[in-house]
């Protein structure tokens, strides 16, 4: 049995609208766990079901034995960090973490550890008695973080912590959060919408889409192994290829079968280019000119307009010899192990 296992919530808002459709997750003990998807797919919906404040249309939620649905919020023991800080502008770092713990009619004394602690977790230690307003938008996202540990959860939420600060500012605090995490070993649903971040922070990726889920899996299964064209289009990007004799030609060069429904995909970063009359005896080649040359510093993403489609290469650590130009007359090579199928209904093929 799972520390949290939400199953087949559903949640409708109006007559017909479904925000959840039959999602089932199980979730162990501390384990890190992001919910990752577009805006409106349902995320916020899972986490305030999860916290008490919407309940479900129907489903169960049971955390460690206990039926959270039967359970109003204070006392499911769980701590939530929002996305807009939630600081009370009025009160020091230190009562704002403290206040969590006034309704719990925790000793003073135990209070101040507790509450001190909390904060050298996060590092603010020494800024006890400041008001956040003189603080910057990373340090108030740590104030919440501190309150929602504060109180000892058993069950940490956070709702898109990150999305108000700086890229630069927004890769610091994640990587601190993961430490903090795992040093307080509190298992925690994570909610974002940036790809990279969940690849980051994660155990486990639970990937949504309009209500449901689409895989569930580790950053690399996630990435490496997309179950749904969804998935391998929001996780990474993909190039699809078009439909035709190329296509036919390549994927029998490959030794695939070229399977009538399926759409054939291949991440960029998996094909590489080689000179016009370039051959490579295990992969297909396709022929193509440049159209557009994209540097970005670590990358290079080169356009290749091929008999099988626009397809995007990516170059890792393009040095000045990587630089090519529209015009330029090249061929895309293909592995055996690139192209990923997808069926009608967007399901993996398997090959
Ligand atoms: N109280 C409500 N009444 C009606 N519809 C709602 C309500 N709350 C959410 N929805 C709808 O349910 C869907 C899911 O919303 P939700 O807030 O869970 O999305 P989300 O995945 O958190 O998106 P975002 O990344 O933008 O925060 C959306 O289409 C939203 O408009
Ligand atoms: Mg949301």
């Amino acid at each position: 049995m799972s520390y949290l296992t939400v199953t087949n919530a559903t949640k409708r808002f109006g007559p017909t609208f479904m925000a959840l459709d039959g999602v089932s997750v199980s979730i162990e003990r501390g384990e890190f766990f992001t919910l990752l998807g577009p805006s409106g797919c349902g995320k916020t919906t899972l986490l305030r079901a999860i916290a008490g404040f919407n309940d479900l249309t129907s489903g169960a939620i049971v955390l460690d034995g206990a039926d959270l649905r039967t359970l109003p919020p204070h006392q499911r023991d769980i701590g939530m960090v929002f996305q807009d800080y939630a600081v009370f502008p009025h009160l020091s770092v230190f009562d704002n973490v403290g206040f969590g713990l006034k309704p719990r009619k925790v000793p003073a004394a135990e209070l101040k550890i507790r509450v001190t602690e909390a904060l050298d977790t996060v590092r603010l230690g020494a800024m006890a008695e400041r008001l956040p307003a003189a603080m910057s938008g990373g340090q108030q996202q740590r104030i919440g973080l501190a309150r929602a540990m504060v109180i000892k959860p058993r069950l940490l939420l956070m709702d898109e912590p990150l999305s108000n600060l700086d890229a630069k500012l927004r890769i610091e605090l994640r990587e601190e959060i993961r430490d903090i995490q795992k040093q307080v070993d509190i298992a925690t649903i994570y909610v974002t919408h940036d790809q990279e971040e969940a690849l980051a922070i994660s155990d486990r990726i639970c990937v949504m889409n309009a209500g449901k889920i689409e895989q569930v899996g580790t950053p690399q299964e996630i990435y490496g192994n997309p179950q749904t064209r969804f998935v391998a289009e929001f996780v990474g990007s993909i190039n699809v290829f078009r439909p035709g004799s190329a296509l036919d030609a390549m994927l029998a060069k490959l030794g695939h079968a070229p399977g009538g429904a399926a759409t054939w995909t291949a991440r960029p970063e998996h094909l590489a280019l080689v000179e016009p009359d370039g051959q490579d005896s295990g992969a297909a080649t396709l022929p193509g000119t440049v159209t557009k040359f994209t540097y970005l510093g670590r990358e290079a993403h080169v356009q290749v307009d091929t008999p099988a489609g626009l397809l995007v290469v990516q170059i890792a650590n393009p040095g000045m010899a990587a630089t090519r130009h529209t015009g330029d007359a090249v061929a895309v090579v293909v592995p055996p192990s690139a192209p990923m199928a997808f069926g009608p209904d967007g399901a993996r093929v398997k090959r």
